[in-house]
């Protein structure tokens, strides 16, 4: 069931659900997340059945306010404070270190724990009425195109989860950064909807992790995580638009293109060069490029940049997976 969120009645059936140990879809500011109660061993064990998520990959825990930070970790490392200040509500999870009232599930066995206040109304509101943390992924099936409308949601996972909370469209359309704050410097493991020039201006100086996450690294086998690259469309990543495209190729680009009619189909993400708007449009515009039944999708590498970061990384992890072995060898976007 899809629901239109306005209504507190709605929210709060949310709630019970999620008191219950079902799962929730929900949206956010950055993307649609699958939620379920984060002290409910069980519930988490459904959240990774429902994605087909490997359990080596933790799951974000969602507050409804910086105050029930102390329900999940135990001590707040410095910084914690000046980021939160500077950028909660909103697109950062800080990886801290994690209480025994969140099950070691959520974090998969690590003595960590990331945590975000989302900047979502019925994010916040849902979280509240729940009155418990709430572990939530982003509500894709693992390796998938991430979700940035109630529909995305609905599509990938039907009758599996017993509801969606439909709050339109998400404003910043491109997950979390996530920064671990438990080693002796700040160090960004994912880059996105908080810049690194943001974090730079809080925190001083923000160690970079390239490449894949080190939790991929415990994958069993590499090729097993290459099964999920997302979207099913072949994805190929260029610095430029230099030849023709190969017939029925769908174009994925910044701005607009010299000759749009040699593609089959141009998603634009902004004309007028605005990565803001690009990364709240990314997704979906990924979305109906992989339903258009291409033979592949070309995308524009953004510039290194602002939000332009974290666009990159997502098609660069999204990119077709070369079976010689030498293409990329992270998750999916
Ligand atoms: O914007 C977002 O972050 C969305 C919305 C729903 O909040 N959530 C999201 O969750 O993107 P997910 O599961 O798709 O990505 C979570 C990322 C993964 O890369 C995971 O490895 C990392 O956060 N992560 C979570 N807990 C961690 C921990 N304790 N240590 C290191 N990395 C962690
Ligand atoms: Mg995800």
């Amino acid at each position: 069931m899809t629901t239109p969120a306005h209504d507190d009645t709605l929210i709060e059936a949310a709630a019970a659900t999620l008191r219950d140990g079902g799962l929730v879809g929900f949206p956010t500011e950055t993307v649609y997340g699958l939620g379920g109660d984060a002290t409910n061993a069980e519930a988490v064990a459904a959240i990774f059945d429902a994605k087909s998520r490997p359990r080596f990959d933790p799951i974000i825990v969602h507050l409804a306010n910086t105050t029930q930070l102390e329900t999940v970790t135990p001590g707040l490392p410095p910084l914690v404070e000046s980021l939160a200040r500077a950028f909660w509500p909103g697109p950062l999870t800080l990886v801290l270190p994690r209480s025994e009232s969140i099950p070691a599930i959520v974090s998969a066995g690590l003595p960590t724990v990331g945590v975000r206040v989302p900047d979502h109304p019925i994010a916040r509101r849902l979280i509240e009425a729940a009155g418990c943390p709430v572990a939530a992924p982003s509500a894709n099936r693992f390796g998938c195109i991430s979700p940035t409308t109630a529909e995305h949601v609905r599509s990938q996972f039907g009758d599996r989860i017993e509801m969606v909370l439909d709050g339109g469209p998400c404003r910043v359309g491109v997950e979390s950064s996530v920064v671990d704050l438990t080693g002796p410097v700040p160090r960004l493991l994912r880059p996105g909807g908080v810049t690194l020039e943001q974090l730079q201006e809080v925190v001083g100086s923000v160690e970079v992790h390239h490449g894949v996450q080190p939790i991929d690294q415990a994958a069993p086998s590499p090729g097993l995580l290459a099964r999920h690259y997302a979207p099913s469309t072949p994805l190929v990543l260029v610095d430029s638009i230099d030849l023709a495209p190969a017939p029925r190729s769908g174009l994925l680009t910044l701005t607009r293109p010299d000759s749009p009619d040699d593609w089959s189909r141009v998603e634009v993400l902004s004309e007028s060069d605005d990565l803001v708007e690009a990364a709240a449009g990314f997704f979906a515009a990924l979305h109906r490029l992989d339903a258009a039944g291409l033979e592949q999708i070309v995308a524009v590498r953004f510039p290194e940049t602002g939000l332009g970061v974290a666009l990159n990384n997502r098609l660069q992890r999204g990119e077709a997976h070369d079976p010689a072995g030498s293409g990329p060898t992270s998750g999916g976007v």
